[in-house]
């Protein structure tokens, strides 16, 4: 038998006779209730504390429903939120769907339809999860990929995962450094307890240390309350710091004593916590760059790269395409079955993937978008930089003519030019291949006098 947590529920409204209304709605189907008043005061609630679902008013004075869900999309939070609007406003209503509220409800509504609307909320979201871990399950440590070099690098994972050792994982962007870190961490003994990644190039420096180490109430203006740090948090689990060459000097001379020392104190305070925590960080810089550039402290490095992963650029493993485009392919469409063609295979293959698997991802996305439930064709993969026009680099002493203006038009013309061609002079298909709209190509076509 399971017992299951109390699941947490924010409530937003503006009324405060309204606020009172869903409390005891929600107490009485067993939800723990917190209230704002606003989406300023919930945005700053959803900050501190974790909630299972959000139940906000569209329209609310200062900060709205709609902004406040953007807002805690941009955050990556990704909690189901039910928005309550009047009769009015159901064009609000179904922007705030298209941003990811999971459902709306229309004023006046009863307890049944509140109750019926939050139980198809949370069949949908463990429904998720369940799927998202059986996934994780099934895919052997997330990592995928079945060329030679793919494999070497689950290798390395499966090596290093049961062991203590801090990891310095290097790749390009996209490349898989978030994917692997979690791979490690989950086949560490580790796996029952947090895996805490934190952004360092993602918040100013002072917020930054206040996220990693914590801070005591008071310890500085506008430190309102306690907060646990991030490494408190990872205690016993893994902190993952993404773009370790973005954090400031002194907060990597910190790190390193925190390295060092296993211990942390918390902002404003003399306290010293012990810790156990693993640490495995990230760059998409070469760390003898970054260390040259004085991105990264020398010490540092050494510390952090006792046991180097070096991940691959999807251009140097093609074989690998296949694969991962049939698995995004399953993971976005579900369970319709969405074949691709050899045709649009090959021309995947072909391409150079600045964005490696995260633009490859992204780029399945579009497609499905595009393809509108077909098969998957080449017309459904707008490439932004086709290998065959990719213009070779000019040695800068070749640059007589300096105009910026005439160099991108060059360069427009020239790919312009080659999508007509992929298209077969079919302006519309062109739009689509050069990512822009039918009246731009319309117009430099006519500029740049490109006859079709
Ligand atoms: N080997 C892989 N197997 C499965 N998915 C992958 C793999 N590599 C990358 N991905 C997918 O590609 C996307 C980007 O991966 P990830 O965030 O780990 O990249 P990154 O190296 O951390 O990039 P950045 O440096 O830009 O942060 C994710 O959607 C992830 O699921
Ligand atoms: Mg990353």
């Amino acid at each position: 038998m399971s017992v299951k947590a109390a699941r947490n529920v924010l409530i937003v409204d503006d009324e405060a006779s309204m606020r009172r209304v869903l409390e005891i709605m929600l107490a009485r189907m067993n939800f723990r209730t917190w209230a704002a008043a606003d989406g300023v005061e919930a945005f700053r609630l959803l900050q501190e504390q974790a909630f299972d679902l959000v139940v906000s008013d569209l329209r609310m004075p200062g900060m709205d429903g709609i902004e406040l869900l953007r807002r805690l999309r941009e955050l990556g939070l990704t909690l189901p939120v039910i928005m309550m609007t009047a009769h009015g406003s159901i064009e609000s209503a179904i922007e705030a769907m298209r941003l990811g509220a999971c459902d709306y409800l229309l004023r006046p509504f009863d307890v049944e339809t509140l109750e019926l609307a939050m139980r198809r909320v949370f069949a949908q979201s463990d429904l998720l999860r369940r799927n998202a871990f059986l996934s994780e399950q099934a895919e052997g440590g997330g990592y995928l990929g079945d060329s030679a070099a793919s494999r070497a690098v689950r290798q390395r994972i499966a090596q290093v995962a049961p062991t203590q050792a801090t990891v310095l994982i290097t790749g390009e962007t996209g490349t898989g450094k978030e994917v692997a870190a979690r791979a490690i961490h989950r086949a560490s003994p580790r796996r029952d307890a947090l895996f805490v990644p934190i952004n360092c190039a993602a918040l100013p420096a002072d917020i930054l240390e206040s996220e990693l180490f914590g801070h005591e109430k008071g310890a500085f203006t506008g430190a309102l309350r306690e907060r646990v740090g991030k490494f408190e948090l990872a205690d016993g689990g893994t902190i993952f710091l993404d773009e370790i060459t973005e954090m400031p000097a002194p907060l990597q001379a910190k790190l390193l004593r925190v390295l060092q020392e296993g211990t942390v104190e918390r902002v404003g305070s003399n306290r010293t916590l012990t810790l156990d925590l693993r640490v495995i960080a990230a760059t998409n810089r070469k760390p003898a760059d970054a260390i040259r550039e004085q991105r990264l402290r020398e010490d540092l490095y050494y510390r952090l790269n006792v046991f180097a992963l070096d991940l691959p650029p999807l251009r140097q493993r093609p074989e690998d395409i296949e694969a991962l485009a049939r698995h995004f392919v399953a993971e976005l469409a579900g369970a319709r079955a969405v074949p691709i063609t050899p045709a649009a295979l090959a021309h995947l293959r072909a391409y150079a993937w600045p964005g490696n698997v995260r633009e490859l991802r992204n780029l399945l996305e579009r497609a499905l978008v595009l393809s509108g439930g077909g098969a998957l064709d080449v017309a459904h993969f707008p490439l932004d930089t086709p290998p065959a026009v990719a213009a070779p680099a000019a040695a800068d002493a070749e640059l007589t003519d300096l105009d910026l203006d005439h160099a991108v038009a060059a360069v427009e013309a020239r790919y312009i030019r080659e999508a007509l061609r992929r298209s077969g002079g079919n302006k519309t298909r062109a739009a689509t291949l050069l990512n822009v709209s039918e009246r731009t190509i319309w117009n430099k076509v006519k500029r740049y006098g490109i006859d079709d």
